[in-house]
């Protein structure tokens, strides 16, 4: 087996520590990217513990601070030569919450979500570089099918507190939004770093049980709405299983830009003006990616906003 120096964001909790127990348990080397060291310490040592891989280190880093994404960067650099593998797990999806903003003046999921993604990405590129088989994973969402609605676009106008008292503010909104917007960036870094020979996939995540610790993040409404999920959802490992497959295995060699299902399936492009059997397999599986992901327009205008936004 190959060794990788593998860095999980959101390490500590759901899909992200069950990851950080996968790659540990195999042997490769990871580093768990968390929020709080104080609340991560239990999970690495739950993690080290059981793999007794002393390969393992716990590093601060903030998704929503791009501070934080530039220290943590930098001691990245200082302490490892190599990353073979990126997983950009951690996400923001307080549902219910009110409008807030990153200490960079950026509304919290966009900056979570999407600008963090790219700025980490973009600040250990050079590492990736060192790696002959390097892969990016970001987790999606299938809360992108309701941009099957062709009038449904990504809504750019409030992302810098232009209207924080917006009363039809919702983070479901902005979450969803996030996550196609991560998808554009998937497939627009998947084109710039092919001739690096580093490949950028997202998978698209249709449902994890929820810890208590997340579901208590959510307002009383959406609480109950995810405790009912749970009851249905599979346990983290399945995705993390996933996540370890598409990033290590052979058979994910060289695929770089698309959406990858729960079933580790490549997802197609829907077709542009679908009829109803169309319209029912878009809604009814996981086989089909909206249409308005492969809009280059959009795809350029939130690439260069990642820009701006994080120069
Ligand atoms: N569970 C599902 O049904 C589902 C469905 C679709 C997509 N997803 C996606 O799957 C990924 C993992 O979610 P999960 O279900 O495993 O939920 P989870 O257990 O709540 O994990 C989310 C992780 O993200 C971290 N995080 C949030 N904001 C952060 C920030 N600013 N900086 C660093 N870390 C931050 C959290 O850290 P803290 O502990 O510090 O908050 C936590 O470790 C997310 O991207 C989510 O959007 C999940």
């Amino acid at each position: 087996m190959k060794q990788r120096t593998v860095i999980i964001t959101g390490a500590n909790s759901g899909i992200g520590k069950a990851t950080a127990h996968r790659f540990a348990k195999e042997g490769h080397i990871l580093v768990m990217a968390c929020r709080s060291p104080e609340r991560s310490r239990q999970a690495w040592d739950e993690v080290k513990a059981t793999s007794k891989n002393d390969q393992v280190e716990l590093m601060q880093l903030d998704m929503a601070s791009f501070d934080s994404i530039r220290k943590f960067s930098k001691t990245f650099r200082e302490k490892y030569n190599i990353l073979d593998v990126l997983i950009h797990n951690a996400g923001y999806f307080e549902h219910g919450s009110s409008y807030r903003l990153s200490e960079n003046g950026i509304e919290l999921t966009f900056a979570t979500n999407v600008a963090g993604p790219y700025l980490l990405t973009m600040e250990l590129l050079d590492m990736l570089k060192q790696s002959d088989d390097a892969r990016i994973l970001m987790a999606g969402s299938n809360i992108i099918k309701h941009f099957f609605n062709p009038k449904l676009e990504i809504n750019l106008s409030n992302l810098r507190g232009e209207n924080p008292n917006d009363p039809k503010y919702r983070v479901y909104d902005y979450y969803r939004d996030s996550k196609m917007a991560l998808l554009m960036i998937t497939k627009k870094m998947a084109d710039s770093f092919s001739d690096k020979g580093i490949a950028v996939n997202m998978l698209q995540i249709n449902g994890a049980t929820m810890s208590k610790e997340s579901v208590a993040k959510l307002t009383p409404g959406y609480r109950i709405v995810a405790r009912i999920q749970n009851l249905f959802f599979r346990p983290p490992e399945f995705m993390a299983n996933h996540y370890y497959v598409i990033c290590t295995d052979d058979a994910f060699k060289g695929i770089t830009g698309e959406l990858i299902n729960h079933k580790q399936e490549i997802m197609e492009k829907a077709e542009e003006n679908p009829g109803a059997k169309e319209q029912m397999i878009q809604l009814a599986t996981a086989s089909r990616c909206p249409v308005y992901a492969y809009n280059r327009e959009v795809q350029d205008k939130i690439w260069s906003l990642c820009e701006k936004m994080t120069e």
